[in-house]
């Protein structure tokens, strides 16, 4: 019984709720098949709002009563209309009773109250709430919550809410109950309740104030041996944010709860945070050093939304990045001082680069295109993209280029003393920064407004009689739906310039001292000049990636190899080598397409040669100075996408380093191993991260000993990582012993879930995989399209880290595609929608290939009981 309410929401339309609640009393008598939910609010009229009218949202609910003040309001006395149930002329204090029966077991949105493993769960953000009860369910309304729960004591012995548990006690019937209060106001959808069968690892933390907090971590019993980490984690994001931002945990307890099925990572809910097991649960045996950071990153993410989120909230959806654009930014910045070291810090910089290129640029340059704070929406969970979460972040990083570390720490304690417990916007966090550092930050807000991805061109100029040297940058951006003309973005542009000796140059420009000056676009085309300057420079522009932008500028191939030699800015000596690589597939790919020669440079060979062996540098950034772009970034370069030769250009190239650097390659691989215990601190995980990029670019050109070191590896394995990668190496060299690995590999771990989806998503990548082999795999006992992970570890992996295969040309892996998006989109719309999402830039694509996407598409558009977000996406890929 979805209500149909498929229509565009607008920011401009916001007004202020009519009425305001101040104080919540949910009970709960949980029953899987038949939940009571009653509530009582009191609420009163808005004085910022002339409206009278109270209005509740609700879905999927059962009314069995309504009361007003104590008296029973007939059918007479309100309207549903849709999801909308509306009270007109209210008095000015409002008491509202409400009961309400839902059926949790068969919820498979997992949106609102579900079901998991015979537990229940909560995930109200965004409007999950109203699937539990009537509520005036909209971030900007905050209200003080006290939570009854009671459920069968055996089946469900633990009972959570958010905030203080003040009574729990014994039921007839075997039931028990617990009372549980959150001493802070909040919108509904940070609300959250857990009633299962869990064990928790616990421990009191002293608080920088000297006060205690139970910290706890709640898993299923077998899990109780991979939540140290999750632990270590959330005490190590408490200092941090003491330390940086002067932030307190204001709570005396604080819960994170690990659940199998969820649609996101995690959720910030008040005092108890819930958590996908995969961003909980670790232990060398079944993590990989991926998975450990994904953890550390998410725990601190969860916790700083505890000020960046919650004691100051969303005053309405389109201001999400307010929340989200600054928690990233924030579990970023946490997660480099983790690392600590400068070259530690510009991987984790490095790894943000790549995501912004792989997912953010292609999504601000296709058909679901939206600014950072959107103007409009059908379905709001179709917005937590990688644009409102890391373009977001990377304009508060460009606020803090702007404002420098200190000014960005005074903003943050200006935008807390004024907003407090409130729900506020963008613009309130922009002015904060603004006034706090005395900076006009008015073009600044274009970041917001504008969506697609702005070019920055340069060209620079010498002047050996005058030693001076002008870099003009002209900055452009590209149209995007809605928005066809842009105005100029704000730019932070960080340059150094580089001597014939690899040294920075001192600068003299506009009174910066030092060796990087960061240079403010804010026109179309402006001039920069530097003084003093008594060489011909090269230009390292755009350092640290200073702002989200592409850079075009003409490096001629002894620029790109003289920064990738020496630049002192570790990103940008990076870039140089991604950009020599980038120029070599896409040359390839055309020769691969047209049955041209296949040859790669010696002087490219040389460069990667001297990176790898350089034990000057750390082996994580080698690793990433030696990845080459994948094939989603060469696809976003070329005018009409071919996955196939795309695919075929990269493995040659991963073939002629596997050959050519053998010697080299085995060298590294054999100094980087990490006997002994396995931790995964950043310089293990480097040197891991290097033995087995070595590793896989051996197995790229395989030969007997390629082969035999990779199974070694998988056979004396003493860590996830180092199985994994072995196992990928087999796999993708087409080894005989790849299949028996395979089975051994899934028998050996079939009981732990978050390894079952390796198992899957390994095969999905495989690059042997068909969409045959693909349909096999979903026969298989393990997989269900009803658990997300499972999802998206086969079917997902497959359309989106397979694309040479997903884009078959006989069209099949998209009718596979629409037969999975409407498939899912019967169980769970949100799942769904971020599938339909695979399509995005069909209309890249050679002609052919777009027919048959197109067919797809509009197979999608034409199921009957499309949700409003699968049709959101698809209408707009059509448009
Ligand atoms: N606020 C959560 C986080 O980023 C994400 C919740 C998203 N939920 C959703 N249904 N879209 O930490
Ligand atoms: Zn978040």
């Amino acid at each position: 019984m979805r209500s149909d309410t498929s229509q565009t929401i607008y920011r401009n339309d916001y007004t202020p709720p009519a009425y305001l609640v101040d104080t919540v009393e949910l009970g709960f008598d949980l029953d899987p098949a038949r939940t009571i939910v009653a509530s009582r609010l009191t609420m009163r009229r808005n004085p910022d709002s002339e409206r009278a009218e109270i209005e509740l949202y609700g879905e999927n609910l059962e009314l069995v009563a309504l009361r007003m003040n104590g008296k029973p309001l007939g059918k007479r006395d309100y309207r549903i209309d849709g999801n909308l149930l509306r009270i007109a002329n209210p008095p000015q204090d409002v008491t509202l009773e409400i009961e309400t029966i839902t059926a949790p077991e068969k919820n498979t949105t997992l949106n609102g109250l579900y079901v998991s493993n015979g537990s229940f769960f909560t995930q109200c953000e965004a409007e999950g709430f109203r699937n539990i009860t009537y509520f005036p369910d909209r971030p900007d309304v905050m209200a003080k919550f006290t939570v009854m729960l009671r459920a069968d004591k055996q089946k469900y012995p633990v009972l959570l809410s958010n905030g203080n548990l003040i009574e729990e006690g014994e039921l007839d019937d075997g039931r028990h109950f617990a009372k549980w209060e959150d001493p802070f106001k909040k919108p509904s959808y940070l609300f959250a309740l857990v009633a299962a069968q869990l064990v928790c690892q616990e421990e009191t933390f002293r608080l920088k104030d000297g006060r205690d907090a139970l910290l706890q971590v709640w898993v299923e019993e077998g899990n109780l041996d991979k939540t140290d980490y999750a632990m270590q984690s959330l005490k190590n994001s408490i200092r941090w944010d003491e330390e940086r931002f002067g932030l307190e945990l204001d709570l005396d307890r604080f819960m994170i709860v690990a659940v199998g099925d969820f649609n996101m990572g995690a959720m910030e809910n008040k005092g108890l945070n819930i958590f996908n097991t995969k961003f909980v649960l670790a232990n060398p045996r079944v993590a990989t050093d991926v998975d450990y950071a994904g953890i550390e990153a998410v725990v601190g993410h969860e916790y700083f939304h505890n000020w960046t989120g919650n004691r100051v909230t969303c005053r309405d959806w389109f201001q999400l990045s307010l929340k989200e654009g600054l928690t990233v930014f924030r579990d970023q910045e946490f997660s480099a001082d983790m690392i600590g070291t400068a070259s530690g810090r510009a991987v984790t910089r490095i790894e943000q680069v790549r995501t912004l290129r792989q997912a953010q640029f292609p999504e601000d340059a296709g058909p679901m295109a939206h600014p950072v704070r959107p103007d409009s929406f059908v379905e709001i969970n179709n917005f937590y993209t990688v644009t409102v979460y890391e373009k977001g972040a990377e304009v508060v990083r460009m606020l803090q280029t702007l404002v420098g570390r200190d000014g960005f720490r005074k903003g943050m304690d200006l935008y807390f003393e004024r907003h407090d417990g409130q729900a506020v916007t963008c613009d309130d966090f922009r002015n904060a920064m603004a006034d706090a550092n005395q900076r006009d930050l008015i073009l600044f807000e274009r970041w917001y407004s504008q969506a697609g991805t702005p070019i920055v061109k340069a060209r620079t100029q010498y002047d050996a009689d005058a030693k001076t040297y002008s870099i003009t940058f002209t900055q452009s951006c590209p149209a995007t739906p809605g928005q066809p003309k842009k105005l100029p973005f704000h730019i932070p542009i960080a340059v150094g310039l580089l001597g014939a000796d690899g040294r920075d140059m001192p600068l003299g420009q506009d009174g910066a001292n030092g060796s990087t000056a960061v240079l403010e676009l804010t026109e179309e085309t402006q001039t920069f000049n530097f003084t003093g300057v008594g060489e011909q420079p090269t230009p390292s522009i755009l350092r640290d990636f200073s702002a989200p932008v592409v850079l075009e500028y003409d490096y001629t191939d002894l620029e790109l190899l003289h920064l990738f030699s020496h630049d002192s800015d570790p990103v940008n000596r990076w870039e140089a080598g991604q950009r020599l690589a980038m120029q070599r597939l896409l040359r390839l790919t055309s020769a691969v397409a047209s049955g041209g020669k296949l040859e790669l440079d010696a002087t490219f060979i040389d460069a990667m040669r001297k990176i790898l062996t350089d034990d000057g540098l750390d082996p994580s950034f080698r690793e990433q100075a030696l990845l080459l772009p994948s094939e989603t970034m060469m696809a976003e370069q070329m005018s009409v996408v071919n996955p196939q030769a795309i695919n075929a250009a990269r493995q040659f190239v991963r073939a002629t380093i596997g050959t050519t650097l053998r010697t080299e390659l085995m060298q590294q691989y054999l100094a980087n191993m990490t006997p002994g215990e396995y931790s995964p601190d950043a310089l293990s995980a480097g040197r891991r991260g290097l033995k087995n990029l070595a590793l896989s670019y051996l197995a790229a050109a395989p030969d007997a000993d390629a082969i035999e070191l990779a199974q070694a590896q998988f056979d004396n394995a003493g860590n996830m990582t180092d199985r994994v990668a072995a196992l990928i190496g087999l796999i993708h060299a087409g080894a005989d012993s790849a299949a028996p690995a395979l089975q051994a590999f899934y028998a050996d771990f079939e009981k732990e879930a978050l390894v079952v989806d390796k198992w899957f998503a390994m095969q999905a990548a495989a690059p042997a995989t068909t969409v045959k082999a693909v349909r096999e795999l979903m026969k298989h006992r393990a997989f269900t399209l009803k658990n997300p992970n499972r999802a998206r570890s086969l079917i997902f992996s497959f359309c989106g880290a397979n694309p040479a295969q997903f884009h078959a040309p006989d069209g099949s892996g998209y009718a596979f595609w629409a037969e999975q998006v409407i498939a899912l989109d019967a169980l769970n719309p949100q799942v769904a929608s971020r599938l339909a999402r695979s399509l995005d830039r069909w209309r890249r694509y050679a002609p052919a290939l777009q027919g048959q996407m197109k067919k797809a598409l509009q197979k999608v558009a034409g199921g009957k009981k499309l949700s409003n977000d699968v049709r959101e996406v698809i209408s707009k890929a059509l448009a």
